[in-house]
């Protein structure tokens, strides 16, 4: 939580700073009517969409859907914690910060030992690789495996030999306290409270941050020795859900190409990278996680998955696809022949081939979806054929492009002979329960998209956000609105989930004040759906029937729902002839039909 800096100093902070002069440092600008656009800084893009209203203080990318104020726009572009980005503006404005940052600020160096450890060490197993007979076992491995000296050297991989306390000896004679280092991850405590080197025998492949400073290592086993890969625990400064390997090198790259090439390992990120594929990152061995994407979404329109070939990384690459595609990213996925992965495939064929064959020739997200659900499925049986076409409609249903689902459903409809008119019916219809399960989820939407969907708004939606936008405005509304609504939730979770958020943020003591709201918010989806209710310009002091309007929409749409579940359960009631139970339920729908009637006259 951010509470550590008290409203009143991030007011003075924020007040002291104007969102334009900030981004103006960072992006050209151009006004245009109330706000001022530009070319988005966090994705790659011609023309301009990302845009900063001064009169709020907020700046919003329809594009990307990137969005906050100015703490939130200092900590993307510089990939800065909140505190830092704080700090940074604070010292900007020449604002000291009190009392609770100061400790933040001896925390943060409170860390610089563990910063200083890992350089240190970094460079020692490195020197030890490359320079003395202690690393010659290791050097010969990596040599025999295919890396050079030049990769050797840009990637800092070094060698941890075989002792108990040579790092904790090192370490200890320049300072650094071995419980301290037990903290940063790099030594280990036994039971009966002696301290050892952590890495031991093993091939050292140090772990940078966004910065290039190194925060961990992955020691690999020369031979067989479980686990292959010893990873530094999280730490204070290394957290596995943010960190990407090879980031800080791939970052240019990808930003250019506006692609991000995900692998599983190391040793293929790596491999790739002689391979002349230079925009690869690979995670800390586990799933890609949202804070993975949200680093990766600031610099990349798309994410190409290579896995390996084996049946784990197929299954892996499907979820992932499926996490990418969810969060906003286009996606590809490469397959791989069976039993390669990135690094063996290159050592074979080498990287022209790899770059011709794998990478360019990545599959589209359904196009791989097509490959994965066909695999072991024999379409001579018609069973087999129907639940392949039924998945792969779903699978369609879940692209944001119109063109592109278009091109698929013509591909079934002429493999398997069947109507594209049918097909595409019934892909809407998969497409409309989609929408009712996630509740049009804006994070998904790409730029076009983004506009088009806009005019297709249903009432209840705008009908929410004016709602969410009175209650920004106006606490003492904020109550009245709450009691109106009479614990009826608001249809979208997200914008519930603001509601309750917002609720907090007031009964903390806090003024209204939209920006401010957003630093409150640590989840980037609602911060955009806040952003993105602010940015569109939105009438503040409402009269009552425009508030009445909009939450009779809320009960209405609410009551909506309940009837066609009603009427579905009715369906099926009287499908499986019980006709005691769809009376019953006839009864309810009367019910909520006399409910509804109400509604409307009173609304
Ligand atoms: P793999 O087992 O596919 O390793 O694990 P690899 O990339 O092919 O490595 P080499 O070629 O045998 O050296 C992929 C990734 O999973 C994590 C590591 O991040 C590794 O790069 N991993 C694997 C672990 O964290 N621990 C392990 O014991 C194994
Ligand atoms: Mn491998």
């Amino acid at each position: 939580m951010y509470q550590k800096i008290p409203e009143s100093t991030l007011n003075l902070i924020k007040s002291n700073h104007d969102i334009l002069d900030i981004v103006g440092e960072h992006v050209q600008l151009r006004k245009q009517g109330r706000n001022y656009f530009g070319l988005c800084p966090f994705h790659g893009e011609n023309s301009p969409s990302f845009s900063v209203a001064p009169d709020k203080q907020i700046f919003h990318c329809f594009g990307c859907g990137a969005g906050g104020n100015v703490f939130t726009f200092m900590m993307d572009i510089e990939g800065l914690t909140f505190l830092e980005a704080a700090k940074v503006l604070a010292d900007k404005a020449n604002i000291p910060l009190d009392v609770d940052v100061e400790t933040v600020a001896k925390n943060q160096q409170h860390y610089d030992p563990y910063f200083e450890a890992h350089e240190l060490m970094k460079k020692l197993y490195h020197h030890v690789l490359l320079n003395t007979t202690h690393g010659q076992e290791a050097l010969d491995y990596l040599l025999e495996r295919g890396f050079t000296e030049e990769i050797i050297k840009k990637f800092q991989l070094g060698y941890a030999f075989d002792s108990w306390d040579y790092a904790t000896n090192f370490l200890d004679k320049r300072g650094f306290k071995p419980a301290l280092m037990e903290q940063a991850g790099v030594l280990v405590q036994s039971e009966a409270g002696d301290f050892f080197d952590r890495f031991r025998n093993r091939v050292m492949f140090p772990i940078f941050d966004q910065k290039g400073k190194t925060i961990a290592f992955s020691g690999r086993a020369l031979g067989d020795e479980k686990p292959k890969y010893l990873n530094s625990p999280e730490t204070a400064i290394f957290n596995k859900r943010k960190t990407l390997y090879n980031f800080q090198h791939a970052r240019p790259h990808i930003r250019n190409s506006n692609i991000a090439i995900l692998f599983e390992g190391f040793a293929d990120v790596i491999a790739a990278d002689r391979a002349g594929v230079e925009n690869g990152v690979a995670t800390m061995g586990t799933a890609v996680t949202s804070e993975h994407l949200q680093v990766l979404k600031r610099t990349a329109s798309q994410v190409i998955i290579c896995f390996d070939g084996d049946n784990a990384g197929i299954e892996a690459a499907r979820k992932t696809a499926d996490i990418i595609l969810q969060a906003g990213l286009q996606v590809r996925v490469c397959t791989m022949p069976e039993g390669y992965d990135p690094d063996q495939y290159i050592k074979e064929y080498g990287g022209e081939k790899f770059r011709r064959e794998v990478i360019d020739a990545a599959h589209s997200f359904a196009s791989f979806k097509m490959f994965y659900h066909r695999r072991g499925r024999n379409f001579a049986i018609e069973a087999e054929k129907m639940s392949y076409i039924e998945l792969m409609l779903q699978e369609i249903a879940k692209l944001h492009d119109r063109v592109e689902r278009e091109f698929y459903l013509k591909q079934i409809s002429e493999e398997f002979g069947l109507l594209l008119q049918t097909l595409t019916g019934e892909t809407n219809k998969i497409m409309g329960q989609y929408k009712r399960k996630e509740n049009a989820d804006t994070e998904r939407l790409s730029a076009d998209i983004f506009v088009a969907e806009k005019k297709l708004k249903v009432g209840y939606q705008i009908a929410e956000e004016n709602l969410l936008s009175f209650m920004l405005h106006d606490r003492h509304m904020a109550e009245l609105i709450k009691e109106q609504l009479a614990g009826q939730p608001l249809n979208f979770p997200t914008h519930q989930a603001i509601l309750e958020m917002l609720f907090a943020y007031y009964d903390e003591g806090n003024q209204e004040d939209s920006s401010l709201f957003i630093n409150y918010l640590e989840d980037p989806q609602l911060r955009k759906i806040v952003t993105e209710i602010e940015m569109k310009a939105l009438q503040t002091s409402p009269s009552e029937k425009e508030v009445t309007d909009c939450i009779t929409q809320v009960h209405l749409y609410h009551l909506e729902k309940q009837r066609k579940q009603k009427e579905y359960e009715l369906g099926e009631a009287e499908r499986l002839l019980d006709f005691s139970l769809a009376q019953q339920i006839g009864k309810e729908i009367i019910e909520i039909k006399k409910k509804l009637g109400n509604s409307i006259r009173r609304g």
